[in-house]
């Protein structure tokens, strides 16, 4: 006799997110409907274990949720303490974020002609409940946990990140220069 499990809101958000990838629809186009399904499906923090919300007080700390089987995304929890932030990156393929806990505080960058300098192209804040997404080129950016609780973000990308590792394209470690 077999046992037949509900499905989760996760397992609902998994489907959603596969029905989106798989509309051959570009970067920027994937993004928008992948960001339309997690608005929808928004997980709560406690789809986390408590280890994993508690985050760690030397970095942020990011968890593996899903690895879609034919490597054309993955979704991954990140977890914040305060004041904790990623270094200025790039990625390599799109991303959508929603923030389930907390507010996350996005700076973007432009990177000037000779490739020598950053320079800022403005800010974003995305408070629980919000949900961002962008593709690249243009994504040079650092994200930064500016409340004083721990905050929780769900990121979807467009990539095995278990296979490549990261969805990190580059680090810019460069002079920043205002606008
Ligand atoms: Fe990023």
């Amino acid at each position: 006799m077999s046992t037949i499990v509900a499905p989760t809101k996760f397992d609902a958000l998994v489907s959603a997110t596969r029905a989106a990838v798989s509309s051959d629809a570009d970067w920027a186009g994937t993004a928008e409907l992948v960001a339309a399904e997690l608005e929808r499906r928004l997980p709560t923090p406690d789809m986390l274990t408590d280890e994993q919300r508690t985050g760690d007080p030397k970095r942020y700390r990011s968890h593996l949720l899903h690895t879609e089987p034919d490597g054309s995304f993955s979704i991954v929890a990140l977890t914040w303490r305060p004041g904790q932030e990623t270094p200025i990156h790039d990625h390599v393929t799109w991303c959508v974020f929603g923030v389930i806990q907390g507010i996350e505080y996005e700076e973007l960058y432009t990177l000037d002609e000779r490739g020598e300098h950053l320079v800022e192209a403005g800010s974003s804040a995305t408070e629980t409940g919000e949900v961002s997404g962008f593709a690249p080129p243009g994504d040079i950016h650092r994200v930064r946990n500016i409340g004083d609780t721990t905050a929780i973000s769900i990121h979807i990308y467009g990539t095995d990140v278990s296979r490549i590792g990261s969805s990190v394209r580059r680090s810019y470690d460069l002079p920043i220069l205002a606008p």
